[in-house]
């Protein structure tokens, strides 16, 4: 009887998922912070999180460090110290965290348009352009009271001019990804693509 019963077949082992796949390698390659620059609501918090994850490595949010050292919000910061002192604070974390080991460091949008802070990154980190146009950006914003900026009345009309003031700028980035019509998994993806890319097979 025993004889008859079929021998259960071997279990396959389990492919590694692409994008495990995809994030091991990239990790294994990387020598340097990934640094992701551009507008607000252009994802580089929430596509720098979960890319960390992916790749296993740490993630840091320079206007979350800055919230957190100055015990204020940036609102506050903009309004009591001035946007010149908040740009000094930025530029000060942002090569604190650039000696770091590998990690993927989310900027505020206005970090990289400063010449001092966008060499030091240009020089010690890989930085990454996170570009959408002004109105998938606001959509994505959602509540603007937490960002001085969009205080105005129309901030579609604000993003439209600092992106045209800024594009020029965050083009310095050594990656650019265009995110319009995608979800934060798609623009990881497209994030992890891009890294493959650019950094040199061992
Ligand atoms: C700013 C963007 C904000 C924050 C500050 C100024 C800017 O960060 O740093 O309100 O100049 O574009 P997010 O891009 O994370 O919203």
């Amino acid at each position: 009887m025993l004889a008859l019963m079929k021998a259960s077949p071997k279990p396959t082992p389990r492919k590694p998922k692409p994008a495990a796949k995809l994030a091991g390698s990239i990790a294994a390659r990387l020598d340097r912070p990934v640094v992701l620059v551009g507008l607000m609501g252009s994802g580089k918090s929430a596509v720098g999180r979960r890319a960390a994850k992916q790749l296993g490595i740490g993630f840091k949010d320079s206007d979350q460090l800055i919230v957190e050292a100055a015990g204020i919000s940036i609102a506050e910061i903009f309004e009591l110290a001035g946007e010149m002192k908040f740009r000094e604070m930025e530029r000060k974390t942002l090569g604190n965290l650039t000696l770091a080991s590998p990690q993927i460091i989310a900027t505020g949008g206005g970090a990289f348009c400063y010449e001092a802070t966008a060499d030091l990154l240009l020089q010690n980190t890989l930085t990454v352009w996170l570009n959408a146009s002004p109105a998938t950006l606001l959509s994505r914003i959602g509540n603007t009271k937490t960002r001085p900026l969009l205080h105005n009345g129309d901030p579609l009309a604000t993003l439209t001019r600092l992106d045209e003031q800024r594009a020029h700028l965050y083009k310095k980035a050594h990656i650019h990804i265009n995110t319009d019509g995608l979800s934060t998994y798609t623009a990881m993806m497209a994030l992890l693509h891009a890294l493959d890319t650019h950094l040199p097979r061992q």
